[in-house]
C-alpha cells in the first residue's frame, strides 16, 4: 500500500493550476448514458473515482476513452442495465447512475454504495424520488432492482434535505420523462449548476425557479455534446489551506472564486491576504495564523463540509480557539485523532470540534480514514517539524490529482513510497 512521506516546516512557493472539479465529473460521466450519442468531456480530473465511472461506463457496454484531461464517452453502445457490486462499492457517486440507467433502460439493478464512511449515508431520498416518478423499486440481498416500464414520469419532489446526490439523480432522470418535475428544497452547489449546464447542452430543458427550486421539463431524447467541467472549489480550499499553515505565498490558477465565497473570508479573518483577478488567486499567509471564525458546515452557499478538515488543520497552529460543528455527516472528525498526533488539541464531541492552536506540531506516522481527512493529514504534515508518514494514499487519490507533484511543484519536501 502507497505511503505519503512529507518533510514539515518548509515555506511553499509557486504557482499551481487546480484541477477538474471530481464532484462535477461523476455526475455529468452518469448523465452522458441518457444520450446515446458521443460526448466529449474536457478538464476531467485524473483520479480513481473518475476511472470507476469510467469502468462502470464500459461495464453497461459505452465506450470511454481519456486521453490528457478529455474523455470520450460514447453510449450508444449501451447494452446492460445491471453495475456489479465491486463497482458500485468502490464509490458513493456510483448511485447517481442509477437514475440515467432506469431512464435509458427503462430498468436498472445495482447493490448499495460504497465510499467514505462518513455516517450511515443512506440513499433513502435518491429512491423515494424514483418511485415518485413511478419507478416500481424492490431491496432485496443487498440488491436495488427498478423497473419503470412505460417510462418515467414528472413529479413534484420536495426534499427532505437538499441532498447533493439526490438532486443530481432526479435532474438526470427527470430530463427524459414524460411531463415536468419541480424539485424543492434542491441542492445549490455549483456542481449541480454544472450538471444541468451539460444537461442543458445535451437538449434537456432545466431551469432555476427561484433558490433551491428546479424545474426540468422532461423531453423525448438528449443528444451528445463537448463539455468543459468547473474547477474544483475544495481542491482549492486545500491548498489555500496548505499556503496558510506553512506561512506562505502561492498562487492558484483557474479559481472561480464566487464558489469559495463562504471559505475565501475565513482566510482572510485569520490574517491571510487573498487576492483575486481573472480566476487568479493569491494567498499570503502570516507567520502565525490568527483562529478562524466558528466554521458551520453547511449546504451551499454556506460553507462546505469537504473543506472542514483541511481547514481544521491549519487551526490547530493557529493562535487561539476555533470551533467546528458539523452539520452535513454525523461522523466525519475521524482525522482529529491522527491530528493529536502530531500535537494538535483537538477535542471533538458529537458535532462539535474545539482546536486550541498550539505552537509547533511534530512528525508522527499516521493513519488515513478517509479522502478529505488524507488531505487534513498532509497541510498539518506541511508545518510539522520532521518527516511525517500517512498510509495510505488511496483516499487521496480519489479526489486529488497527482497531489505530491502538486506540493512538489511549490517546493515541499513530499514523496509516495
Ligand atoms: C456530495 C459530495 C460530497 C459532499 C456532500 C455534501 C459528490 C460525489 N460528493 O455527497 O463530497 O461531502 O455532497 O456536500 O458530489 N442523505 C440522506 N438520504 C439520502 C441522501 C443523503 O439522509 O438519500 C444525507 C446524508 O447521509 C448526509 C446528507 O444527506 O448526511 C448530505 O448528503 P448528500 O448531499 O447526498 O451527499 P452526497 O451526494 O453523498
Amino acid at each position: 500500500m502507497a505511503k505519503l512521506l512529507i518533510e514539515g516546516c518548509k515555506r511553499l512557493k509557486g504557482e499551481v493550476t487546480v484541477q477538474g472539479s471530481k464532484n462535477s465529473t461523476l455526475p455529468i460521466l452518469a448523465a452522458t448514458v441518457l444520450t446515446s450519442d458521443e460526448n466529449v468531456i474536457h478538464n476531467c480530473p485524473r483520479l480513481s473515482d473518475v476511472t470507476t465511472a469510467v469502468k462502470i461506463l464500459r461495464c453497461l457496454g459505452c465506450s470511454a476513452k481519456l486521453s490528457g484531461h478529455s474523455l470520450v464517452v460514447d453510449t450508444s453502445t449501451i447494452s446492460c442495465h445491471h453495475i456489479p457490486d465491486s463497482l458500485m462499492r468502490e464509490m458513493r457517486s456510483s448511485i447517481i447512475f442509477l437514475g440515467a440507467i432506469l431512464a435509458r433502460c427503462k430498468k436498472a439493478r445495482l447493490s448499495f454504495p460504497g465510499g467514505c464512511e462518513l455516517g450511515a449515508r443512506p440513499i433513502d431520498l435518491h429512491l423515494e424520488a424514483l418511485r415518485k416518478m413511478g419507478a416500481v423499486i424492490r431491496e432485496q440481498h443487498g440488491e436495488i432492482v427498478c423497473f419503470a416500464e412505460k417510462g418515467l414520469k414528472g413529479a413534484n419532489i420536495a426534499l427532505a434535505f437538499p441532498s447533493v446526490g439526490a438532486t443530481e439523480n432526479i435532474m438526470i432522470a427527470a430530463s427524459t420523462a414524460q411531463g415536468t418535475t419541480v424539485i424543492t428544497n434542491a441542492a445549490r452547489e455549483p456542481e449541480i449548476e454544472d450538471l444541468s449546464e451539460y444537461l442543458c447542452k445535451c437538449g434537456a430543458r432545466i431551469h432555476c425557479a427561484g433558490e433551491g427550486t428546479v424545474v426540468i421539463e422532461g423531453v423525448e431524447k438528449l443528444h451528445g455534446t463537448a463539455h468543459t467541467v468547473i474547477p474544483d472549489r475544495i481542491v482549492v480550499a486545500t491548498l489555500m489551506s496548505a499556503a496558510a499553515v506553512t506561512g506562505s505565498d502561492i498562487v492558484i490558477k483557474g479559481v472561480v472564486a464566487s464558489h469559495l465565497r463562504s471559505v475565501i473570508p475565513l482566510f482572510e479573518e485569520a490574517g491571510c491576504v487573498v487576492g483575486l483577478k481573472d480566476g487568479v488567486m493569491s494567498i499570503s499567509a502570516p507567520k502565525r495564523l490568527g483562529a478562524f471564525p466558528l466554521i458551520r458546515t453547511t449546504p451551499y452557499p454556506g460553507f462546505p463540509t469537504d473543506a472542514q478538515a483541511p481547514l481544521m488543520a491549519v487551526s490547530t497552529l493557529a493562535q487561539g480557539t476555533t470551533v467546528f460543528v458539523e452539520n452535513i455527516f454525523e461522523n466525519r472528525y475521524k482525522h482529529a485523532g491522527e491530528l493529536a498526533r502530531l500535537g494538535a488539541k483537538v477535542r471533538c464531541e458529537g458535532r462539535v470540534a474545539v482546536v486550541e492552536g498550539v505552537r509547533e506540531l511534530y512528525s508522527s506516522n499516521l493513519q488515513a480514514y478517509d479522502l478529505r481527512g488524507s488531505a487534513s493529514l498532509a497541510v498539518a504534515a506541511l508545518a510539522a517539524q520532521g518527516v511525517t508518514e500517512i498510509d495510505t494514499t488511496k483516499y487521496l487519490d480519489r479526489g486529488y490529482e497527482d497531489f505530491d507533484v502538486t506540493l512538489q511543484s511549490l517546493g515541499a519536501n513530499v514523496k509516495i513510497i
